[in-house]
C-alpha cells in the first residue's frame, strides 16, 4: 500500500501514541493502526502524479485520515448506526462509553483544525485546501450525508435522493484529497475541477462497494459486521436496486472511471491504485 508507513507516522505524531487522558486515549485507541487509509493515500498519491511531496503533505494527509475517523467514531454510535466492530475491534463507545466516544470524535475534529491552522502559518496553500476540507466533511457533505442516511432509515428514497446522499456521505470525502492534491499542485481551476469530479465519481463508487460488501463478505475480512444495511432498513444502493442491479452498476461505473482515468492521466502507478480500490474486498 503506497505510503502507508508516512501516514501511520504523521498521525502518531499528530496524535501522540502514549496519550495521556483518558480522552486522548479514546481518540488514539479510533485512529492509529488501522483502516484502510484510502484518503490519505489518494492525497499523496495524486499529488506525486501532479507534483513532489514534502513533508507538509504527509501530515495533511493524516489530518484528512483524522476527520474520516472522526466520523466512523460517530457513525457507529448507538444513536446512529449502533455497530459493535469496527476495523477488526470493538468500536469506541464500546471501549470507552457512549460519552468518551462522542468527546472523541469533537476532539479529532478540533485538533484537526487545530493543527491545520498551524501548517497554514508556514504554507497560506494550507488555507484553501483547509477551506476545501471543511466544506467537504461538513453540513453541506459528509455530515448531510448522515443526516439523509439517518432520517431515512425505514423509508425508500428515489433514485435522485440515494445519489444525493451516497455523494453527500462519501463521495466528498473521497474527492476532497484528489481536488486538495491539484490544489497543492498550482493546477489551473479548471484542472483542479476536472479532478474533482472524477473524485466525485469515485467515491460514488466507493460507497457502492461498501453497500456490496456489507451484503458478500464477512467480518473476518470486513472487520465491521456485515448485514447490518438490511437489519436497519437502510437505504444502501443494494438494499435499494438488489444486489445484482447493484453489481451491475458497479461494474459500469468503475469502467467509466478508469476510462476517464486513463483519459486524464498516463501514470500507471495511479492507474493500478485505481484499479485495486475499485477491486476492493474489505
Ligand atoms: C468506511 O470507510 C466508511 C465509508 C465511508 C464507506 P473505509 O472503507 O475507508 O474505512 P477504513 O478507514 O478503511 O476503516
Ligand atoms: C458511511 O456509511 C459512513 C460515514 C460517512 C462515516 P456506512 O455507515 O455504510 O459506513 P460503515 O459501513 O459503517 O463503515
Ligand atoms: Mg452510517
Ligand atoms: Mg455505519
Ligand atoms: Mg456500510
Amino acid at each position: 500500500m503506497p505510503y502507508k508507513n508516512k501516514i501511520e507516522k504523521a498521525l502518531e505524531k499528530i496524535i501522540f501514541s502514549n496519550a495521556k487522558t483518558r480522552l486522548q486515549e479514546a481518540m488514539a485507541y479510533s485512529t492509529l493502526g488501522g483502516g484502510k487509509r484510502v484518503r490519505g493515500q489518494l492525497y499523496l498519491i495524486h499529488l506525486a502524479n501532479f507534483a513532489s511531496v514534502n513533508e507538509a503533505d504527509y501530515d495533511y494527509s493524516a489530518l484528512i485520515e483524522m476527520i474520516h475517523a472522526y466520523s466512523l467514531i460517530h457513525d457507529d454510535l448507538p444513536a446512529m448506526d449502533n455497530d459493535s466492530l469496527r476495523r477488526g475491534k470493538p468500536t469506541n463507545h464500546l471501549v470507552y462509553g457512549e460519552d468518551l466516544a462522542i468527546l472523541a470524535g469533537d476532539g479529532l475534529l478540533n485538533l484537526t483544525y487545530h493543527w491545520l491552522f498551524k501548517m497554514a502559518k508556514e504554507d497560506q496553500v494550507f488555507i484553501t485546501m483547509g477551506e476545501k476540507l471543511a466544506e467537504a466533511a461538513g453540513d453541506g457533505g459528509m455530515v448531510y450525508g448522515q443526516l439523509l442516511d439517518l432520517s431515512y432509515e425505514g423509508k425508500r428514497m428515489d433514485d435522485q435522493l440515494l445519489l444525493e446522499m451516497l455523494k453527500n456521505k462519501t463521495g466528498k470525502l473521497i474527492s476532497h484529497p484528489i481536488e486538495a492534491a491539484a490544489i497543492r499542485a498550482g493546477l489551473a481551476e479548471e484542472e483542479v475541477e476536472i479532478w474533482k469530479n472524477l473524485g466525485l465519481k469515485l467515491g460514488l463508487a466507493f460507497q457502492i462497494k461498501d453497500d456490496l460488501l456489507d451484503v458478500d463478505s464477512s467480518a473476518q475480512v470486513l472487520g465491521k459486521t456485515p448485514g447490518k444495511d438490511e437489519i436497519s432498513e437502510k437505504n444502501s444502493y443494494v438494499q435499494v436496486y438488489g444486489y445484482d442491479k447493484a453489481s451491475q452498476d458497479y461494474e459500469n461505473l468503475k469502467k467509466t472511471i478508469l476510462e476517464d482515468l486513463a483519459r486524464l492521466s498516463q501514470d500507471f502507478e495511479l492507474y493500478e491504485y485505481y484499479k485495486g480500490l475499485l477491486e476492493r474486498k474489505y
